[in-house]
């Protein structure tokens, strides 16, 4: 059982809604095979340590007033890795769904999923349906798991039904901005991510949020997903605070 959120706002150096707090981190949650091979161990294990980084960061993200934190945590490319394997991501998604919702919702947060949810089993669809009713209108910290999701997908889908409007003359193709492409993303009601984290080193955003990571800072780390934690997400933080975000302007 999870520990329960504390209720109380962040304190020390990190400030809820302060100018070095992200209001919107997304996390690669990568190298839990590698955390598991470390230690001789299977992949599981390495997904079942990942699951529990997730319950801390998720717990870490709302104490430090993070108002969005988005989890990568299947890509429409997973499919590609064997069938148990797949298998064993799906089973730990649905026990997770079972055991922190309730926890989740009574802490204030607000449970969204982004991808293509057709390919999911009918009975994770149901989980994500209940958890998104049931937590709808919390607003303490707005958790999105990324599941079944690719950026490249997500831009085509929106492309294709902004054309439609067009061709049925409900939009003015002349009238198509930026603003516009962001109402037809899955993201439509998230604002855009100001930092981008991966794990274990690798370096590449891999299909995610590659529309809104337009001015997201980019923070890799050498951790291994499976050891993430609060000093983790803390010290992410503040290299994110020590950048200059200048968002394609310049420094008067
Ligand atoms: C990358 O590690 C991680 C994933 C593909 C899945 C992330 C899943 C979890 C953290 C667990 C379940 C999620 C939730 C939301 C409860 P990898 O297998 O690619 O690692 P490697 O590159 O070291 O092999």
């Amino acid at each position: 059982m999870a520990q329960r959120f504390a209720k109380s706002m962040p304190s020390g150096p990190l400030e809820a809604g302060g100018e070095s707090v992200p209001r919107h981190i997304a996390i690669i949650m990568d190298g839990n095979g590698r955390w598991a091979a470390k230690r001789m161990l299977p992949r599981i294990m390495g997904h079942r340590q990942g699951a529990e980084a997730v319950r801390r960061t998720v717990k870490a993200a709302a104490d430090l007033g993070i108002g969005y934190l988005t989890l990568y945590a299947f890509s429409s490319e997973n499919w590609k890795r064997p069938a148990d394997e797949v298998d064993d991501l799906m089973g730990l998604l649905r026990l997770y769904l079972r055991n922190e919702i309730s926890e989740l919702h009574h802490s204030g947060v607000r449970v969204r999923f982004i991808g293509e949810r057709l390919r999911l089993s009918s009975d994770v669809r149901e989980l994500i349906d209940h958890a998104e009713t049931l937590t709808t209108n919390n607003a303490r910290l707005t958790l999105v798991i990324a599941l079944n999701y690719g950026s490249h997908a997500e831009i085509i889908s929106a492309c294709k039904r902004i054309a439609e409007k067009a061709v049925a003359n409900e939009i003015d193709p002349a009238s198509i901005d930026h603003a516009m492409i962001s109402k037809y993303l899955l993201t439509a009601d998230v604002p855009d991510p100001d930092m981008i984290i991966r794990t274990s080193g690798e370096k590449r955003l891999s299909n995610f949020l590659l529309w809104q990571a337009a001015y997201a800072e980019l923070v890799f780390l050498d951790c291994l997903w499976p050891d993430f934690d609060k000093a983790v997400l803390e010290s992410a933080i503040a290299e994110y605070s020590s950048r200059e975000r200048r968002f394609g302007g310049r420094q008067a």
